[in-house]
C-alpha cells in the first residue's frame, strides 16, 4: 500500500514542490492546507484536504482517514516585514497552528515529523558561515516564531519520543523544470520573481535595497537554493526518519553566497533581456551577509545541491514565469 505523508503548505511555493517530489519517490502527498496563501490548482500530485492549523478536530478527522507515515510541516507566514507589525499572526498561526498540528500527529501514532525552519533563527551574524551549531538569536517575530518550534518539536521528543527532522533554509529560489508548479506569491517580496516581473515589463524597475553595505559590490550577499534540490533533501530527511536515525537538524544552503548584483547579472545573461532597477536604500531587517554551512546534510543525509547554481535557479524561474501563471 502506498505511504501517505501529511503535507501542510502543500498547495503553495515549496509544498507543492515537496508534493511532486513525494509522488516521484513513492509516496501519496495529501495536502493540508487553508488556502490563505496558496494555491489549490498547485495540488496536483495527491488528495486535497482543505483545512486550518489550528482546527484540531480538523486534523484529528484527515490523520484518521490517511494513516500517514509522516508530516512534512511547511504551512506558515514567512514575510520578515509583515512580522515585525503584526507579530501576534505570526505566533498564533506558526507557533498556535504548529502546536496543535503536533498535538494532533502525536495522538495519531504519527511520530515521524519533518518541519520546515529558517536561517532567519539565527538572527543577525553578519560575515560568519552558519552552521547547525551557530547560536540563534532571531531578530524577528518570524524567525522567532520557528525557533519556538523547534523548540517545540524537542520536548515533544522528550516527552513522547517524537522524530524530527528540522531543514533551516537558506534562500530558496527556481522552480520546477517541467513548469507544473513553481513560485507565486501574493504579494510578492521576493528577489528573483520581482527581477522577472521587471524584466518582462510586469511591474516598474527593481530596486536594489541599499549598496553601501560592506561587500564587494556594496549589495547584500545570499545563498540561494533551488528549490527542488531543497525539497528532494526533504524525501531524504523522511527516509532518514523511516530508518529510524532519529530527530537531526540540517542547513540547507550551498555554501556559496552571490550579491544582488551578481543576481542581475545573471539573470541578464539568463534571459538575454535587460533588467530596468534602480538603486534604493537599505530595507530594514536585511543582513548583510548569510550564508550556510551546508556540509552536514551533504554527508549525513547524501544530500547533492546540483541544480543550485543561480543559471538553473533563475532558467527554471524564468520558465514557469513564461507560462503566464503570473497573470492569475
Ligand atoms: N532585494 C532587493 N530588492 C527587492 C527584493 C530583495 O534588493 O526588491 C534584496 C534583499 O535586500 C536581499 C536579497 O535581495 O539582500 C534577497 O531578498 P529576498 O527578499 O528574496 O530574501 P530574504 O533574504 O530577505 O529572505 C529570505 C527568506 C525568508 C527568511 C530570510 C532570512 O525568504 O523567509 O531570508 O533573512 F526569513
Amino acid at each position: 500500500m502506498t505511504k501517505c505523508v501529511i503535507v501542510t503548505g502543500g498547495a503553495g511555493y515549496i509544498g507543492s514542490h515537496a508534493c511532486k517530489a513525494l509522488r516521484a519517490a513513492g509516496y501519496e502527498p495529501v495536502t493540508f492546507d487553508n488556502l490563505s496563501t496558496g494555491w489549490e490548482d498547485a495540488v496536483k500530485f495527491g488528495p486535497f484536504e482543505k483545512g486550518d492549523l489550528l482546527d484540531r478536530a480538523r486534523l484529528d478527522e484527515v490523520f484518521a482517514k490517511y494513516n500517514p507515515v509522516a508530516v512534512m510541516h511547511f504551512a506558515a507566514f514567512s514575510q520578515v516585514g509583515e512580522s515585525m507589525k503584526d507579530p501576534a499572526k505570526y505566533w498564533r498561526n506558526n507557533v498556535i497552528g504548529s502546536l496543535t498540528l503536533i498535538e494532533a500527529a502525536v495522538a495519531a501514532g504519527c511520530m515521524n515529523f519533518v518541519f520546515s525552519s529558517t536561517c532567519a533563527t539565527y538572527g543577525d551574524q553578519d560575515n560568519v558561515v552558519l552552521d547547525e551549531e551557530s547560536v540563534q538569536l532571531p531578530i524577528n517575530s518570524y524567525g522567532a516564531s520557528k525557533r519556538a518550534i523547534e523548540d517545540i518539536l524537542e520536548n515533544f521528543e522528550q516527552a513522547f519520543g517524537l522524530n524530527s527532522v528540522i531543514f533551516r533554509y537558506f534562500n530558496v529560489a527556481g522552480g520546477d523544470p517541467e513548469a507544473e508548479v513553481g513560485e507565486f506569491h501574493q504579494p510578492e517580496t521576493h528577489l528573483i520573481p520581482l527581477m522577472l516581473d521587471a524584466i518582462a515589463g510586469k511591474r516598474d524597475a527593481l530596486t536594489i535595497f541599499g549598496t553601501d553595505y560592506v561587500t564587494p559590490d556594496g549589495t547584500c550577499i545570499r545563498d540561494y537554493v533551488h528549490v527542488c534540490d531543497l525539497v528532494d533533501a526533504h524525501v531524504l530527511g523522511l527516509k532518514w526518519l523511516e530508518d529510524g536515525k532519529g530527530s537531526r537538524v540540517f542547513n540547507l544552503g550551498t555554501g556559496k553566497g552571490f550579491s544582488v548584483r551578481e543576481v542581475i547579472d545573471h539573470s541578464r545573461a539568463v534571459t538575454n533581456m535587460e533588467v530596468p532597477y534602480v538603486e534604493g536604500d537599505r530595507r530594514p531587517g536585511d543582513c548583510t551577509k548569510l550564508v550556510s554551512g551546508s556540509e552536514r546534510a551533504i554527508k549525513e543525509l547524501g544530500w547533492s545541491p546540483d541544480r543550485s547554481n543561480l543559471t538553473e535557479m533563475i532558467g527554471d524561474a524564468w520558465k514557469w514565469h513564461q507560462t503566464g501563471h503570473y497573470e492569475k
